[in-house]
């Protein structure tokens, strides 16, 4: 197998000085499998170095232009990275990113000739299937998604396997990452039914990130 596993550091850890050293911990093991690191963009240009894949957790929907803060895909691919987070539930709840924006950097993204990895998934109580239909009505077939309930993002209740079984069939053909607590216990689990992983706080454990990566076999 060779199945997709991106970590997904968030904010964190809050120094270089720190990212460089978990970076350190999980190179080698990075290098054997399908795995992208996605950091803090900033610290980006200190880490990228030769055969690791590297990703960003949000891009904007422009190349260029009067728009303060914003780092835009072509800027990203000009790094040598290829790979891009859009719509992550935090990014959609916290920074009210909407459905419409995420359709538009998804658009720009793979007009810069990025990978994005678009995340989905549902609240707690609410239907997943029609919260699914909804968020991938426009995004074409071949992006890649992550499905990542909310309520089992860093909250160490993973989804049952039976429902992520069902989410797959429902997106059909379509590539679908799991994320939401995933560790080196249930990644196995998870990457039997899967394309891949979207892991975030087993991410910044070198320890822990190095077992999933090696898991998969
Ligand atoms: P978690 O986060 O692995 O800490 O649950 C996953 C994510 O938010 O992508």
């Amino acid at each position: 197998m060779n199945k997709l596993i991106i970590a997904n550091w968030k904010c964190n850890p809050p120094t270089i000085e720190e990212a460089k050293e978990l970076f350190e911990k999980i190179k080698d093991n990075a290098l054997e499998k399908n795995v992208v690191i996605c950091p803090p963009s900033i610290f980006l240009s200190s880490l990228i170095c030769e055969g690791i894949k590297f990703g960003v957790q949000n891009c904007f929907w422009k190349e260029k232009g009067a728009f303060t803060g914003e780092i835009s895909p072509q800027m990203i691919k000009s790094l040598g990275v290829n790979y891009v987070i859009i719509g992550h539930s935090e990014r959609r709840n916290i920074l009210k990113e909407t459905n419409e924006e995420i359709i538009q950097k998804i658009n720009e993204a793979v007009r810069a000739g990025l990978t994005p990895i678009v995340c989905i998934g549902e609240s707690k109580g609410e239907d997943t299937f029609e919260v699914l239909n909804n968020q991938i009505k426009d995004i074409d077939e071949n992006i890649i998604l992550a499905y990542e309930p909310l309520w089992a993002i860093g909250t160490g209740e993973s989804a049952p396997i039976e429902k992520v079984k069902e989410v797959k069939s429902f997106l059909k053909d379509r590539k679908v990452l799991y994320g939401g607590s995933v560790n080196s216990q249930n990644a196995p689990n998870y990457l039997e039914i899967t394309d891949g992983l979207l892991v975030g706080g087993a991410s910044l454990n070198s320890e822990e990130f190095s077992k999933i990566i090696l898991c998969d076999i």
